[in-house]
């Protein structure tokens, strides 16, 4: 395998053109067949990359540390908050340092207003790529694994409508990055999105804007509605998903006024009726069972949510690849 795009940051898909980003898939499949049939691929022989994190994760963390190893490489964890980060250590120097001790940084930041420009600033000062776990604007990783899944269940991607649904948690104020990650890619593999959500969690003007134009130089189209009834009705993919009022109130609180008000946008038995027959049910996870969803679907025979994280192992071990690999 050619690692195609060697030394190339990670930190948003609309960095990368769409060819690019279907040859990261392409080593996806690849990588995927050969893990299923145990075969070597051993592509990141003896390379290291440092994982940093100042949240907390199961997909994003395992799939790496685990992708890497299967790779032939290692991957350090780094809980940031045993780092002099946490002293005030800047991201220039964190940057510059772990560059000279490996070949590749990867970073999970998801404050709001800070985490992607934390990243950026990575970027500015690495000399090995650098990789967004989740930023308070992205996760790219997320999404390829999505897209991937996506594929995989529905083969073409034209037209297919699929609904980006804001969903009632008490677990935590997620980012938005999820969902903004989702309506600016799928529009470029021609998919009709909707977005739909309660007033109070608008995602910001310039990511609709982006995802209008991606829409228009690709097939797709997005469409917003505040009714939760019309975004399930006719959707051939359901993604209903919490996510926080950071456009609208920074405030980190988990529960709020808004937030109560609308509990009713949970995915229920009732509303999957709505969707198409064939239509799948996915999520990032974690979950906020029986909150955002009904374990009757999330568990039911339309969930694809185990397939779907089961591709971030793939999709991240392609990334690594393809930026890290030197033969
Ligand atoms: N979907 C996702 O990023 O999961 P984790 O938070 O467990 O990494």
């Amino acid at each position: 395998m050619k690692p195609k795009f060697k030394g190339k940051h990670f930190i948003t898909l609309e960095d990368w053109q769409k060819e690019e980003i279907d040859a990261l898939l392409e080593v996806s499949y690849d990588l995927k067949k050969k893990f299923l049939n145990n075969q070597p691929t051993e592509y990141l022989k003896n390379k290291t990359a440092f994982l940093m994190f100042f949240e907390q994760s199961t997909r994003t963390r395992n799939s790496m540390e685990a992708g890497i190893a299967h790779l032939g490489g290692h991957g350090t964890f780094l809980d940031t908050s045993t780092m002099q980060i946490s002293h005030g250590e800047s991201a220039k120097d964190t940057a510059v340092i772990l560059s000279s001790y490996g070949h590749g940084i990867a970073a999970r930041n998801c404050f709001w207003g800070i985490g992607n420009r934390y990243l950026r600033e990575m970027t500015t000062h690495a000399t090995v790529p650098v990789m967004n776990l989740q930023c308070d604007l992205y996760h790219p990783m997320q999404g390829l694994a999505d897209l991937m899944t996506i594929q995989e269940v529905k083969g073409e991607t034209e037209n297919l409508k699929v609904s980006v649904i804001w969903a009632y948690a008490e677990s935590h104020k997620k980012p938005i990055s999820v969902p903004v990650t989702q309506i600016l890619l799928f529009p470029r593999y021609g998919m009709d999105v909707t977005l739909a959500y309660p007033k109070g969690y608008e995602l910001p003007d310039w990511v609709i804007e982006k995802a209008r134009e991606n829409a228009k130089q690709n097939g797709g189209s997005l469409t917003i509605t505040h009714d939760i009834e019309t975004a399930f009705k006719d959707a051939d993919i359901v993604i209903p998903k919490n996510w926080g009022s950071w456009v609208s109130n920074q405030s980190s609180d988990v529960i709020d006024d808004t937030l109560t008000a609308n509990r009713h946008w949970k995915c229920t038995e009732e509303l999957m009726k709505l969707a198409s027959p064939n239509a799948c049910y996915m999520h990032a996870l974690p979950a906020d069972r029986e909150n955002e969803v009904e374990n009757v679907v999330i568990d039911g025979p339309q969930s694809i949510v185990y397939q779907e994280a089961e591709n971030r192992l793939h999709t991240a071990k392609a990334v690594m690849a393809m930026t890290m690999g030197d033969k």
